[in-house]
């Protein structure tokens, strides 16, 4: 009997095989392992995800939940209450616009590349994509950067879950409180001392007079750098990923940065780093012959709706040349990803300044270990060869 348990290992490592059957024959399944229900389909993951009535978001998104996280974050409310909390935060994002942040993220991405010069062989994620993400994100947030790798490290495993027990381990509520109680003090400290940074900003922000409540803005702060360094993370270490496997394209993109963006979009749709959400239903619903109830949990599959073939001709294929619109990547509808532009930029400068240091790489022998994370899904190290 066909099972798809979004916690398995299996499924870190390759979920693809796996999405085929339930698109193909099981579009609206059961997953007995997750206990809730998978929509795998292009059309069926969109409407949900623009159908916020129906599909809930306000008992939490990840597909295991953080403690006290549902009702009090973007991610985790819906409209008019999610509407309100992203009015005042991408109020919070306009005011430090993206072309202030250009230089500053070139300059990080050139250091973090420079350091590399010479190398024969690297490991991305510890050498480069964490240094640089977590450097970005404290230009942007306006975070202190005393101790980088912890930071790094907490926000990491605040999104991991146990691939035993398949909750939240000790480690990972640990580093969920260690996060809360490092966004607390930053927040206390730009009260007392505000600059031009995103949580001066969005700690003080009102719309008609109207603030963010305390643990709303506490939580949102958590997540934004969780949201920040570890997705950018996940999603640099995939792109990467992708480029070493498809050597012409990483010869097309080196030599010619501004193709950098096809070739972003189309990992995104390929194999994002954010796989699957999960939202609540709020009536019952009938899809394929299935009746799902009030009350269950649905898995939104982007990583399978993104290789619907139904959508996507050629899915399996990684293909410079598809500019794949519409792809799920980010998300979609009412809770798409905030941080697309900011994400979008960070990638492209990032590999244009690896990629004038070493243009030339390719994977080694080393097996890739996935991260255990129903939601995301990236390795945990990747080894490459300069050629
Ligand atoms: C390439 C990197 C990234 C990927 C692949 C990604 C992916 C996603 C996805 C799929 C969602 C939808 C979640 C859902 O349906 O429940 C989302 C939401 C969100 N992302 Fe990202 N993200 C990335 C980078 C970032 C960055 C850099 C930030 C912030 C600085 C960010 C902030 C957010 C926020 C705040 C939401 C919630 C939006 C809402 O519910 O209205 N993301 N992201």
């Amino acid at each position: 009997m066909f099972a798809f348990d979004p916690y398995s290992p299996a499924v870190d490592a390759d979920p693809f095989p796996l999405y085929a059957v339930l698109r193909d024959e099981h579009p609206c399944f059961y997953s007995e392992d997750a206990q809730m229900w998978v929509l795998s389909r292009y059309a069926d993951v969109l409407a949900a995800g623009l159908d916020w009535k129906t599909f809930s978001s306000a008992k939490g998104n990840l597909m295991t939940e953080l403690p006290n996280r549902a009702g009090a974050t973007l991610g985790t409310t819906d409209p008019p209450r999610h509407d309100r909390l992203r009015g005042l935060i991408q109020h919070a994002f306009m005011k430090r616009n993206l072309e202030g942040l250009s230089d500053p993220i070139r300059r990080i991405a050139a250091d973090a590349a420079g350091s590399l010069r010479g190398r024969t062989e690297f490991e991305f994620i510890g050498e480069f994509s964490a240094i640089f993400t977590v450097r970005v994100l404290a230009a942007a947030l306006g975070l202190p950067l005393d101790d980088e790798t912890t930071l790094r490290e907490k926000a990491v495993l605040m999104v991991q879950s146990d691939p035993v027990t398949r909750a939240k381990g000790p480690q990972h509520l640990a580093a969920y409180q260690w996060m809360q109680d490092f966004a607390a003090a930053v927040i206390a400290e730009r009260r007392r001392n505000p600059r031009d940074d995103l949580i001066s900003h969005f700690s003080a922000a009102e719309i008609d007079g109207d603030r963010l409540d305390e643990r709303e803005v506490l939580l949102t702060t958590t997540t934004l750098i969780m949201a920040g360094i570890e997705s950018l993370g996940g999603f640099m270490a995939m792109f990467a990923l992708n480029l070493a496997d498809h050597p012409d394209v990483r010869r097309t993109v080196a030599a010619d940065p501004t193709r950098l963006p096809d070739a972003i979009e189309e990992s995104l749709r390929f194999n994002t780093s954010a796989q699957r959400f999960r939202r609540n239903l709020q009536k019952d619903v009938s899809l394929h012959g299935r009746t799902m109830r009030a009350g269950e949990f649905v898995c939104l599959a982007y990583g399978a709706a993104n290789r619907d073939e139904r959508q996507f001709p050629n899915a399996a294929v990684y293909d410079l040349a598809r500019k794949p619109r519409g792809h799920l990547g980010f998300g979609g509808g009412v809770h798409a990803c905030l941080g697309t532009q900011i994400a979008r930029l960070s990638v492209k400068i990032a590999f244009e300044e690896l990629h004038k240091v070493l243009p030339e790489y390719g994977r080694t022998s080393a097996t890739l270990g996935w991260m255990p994370s129903s939601t995301f899904r990236s390795p945990l190290r990747l080894d490459l060869a300069v050629h």
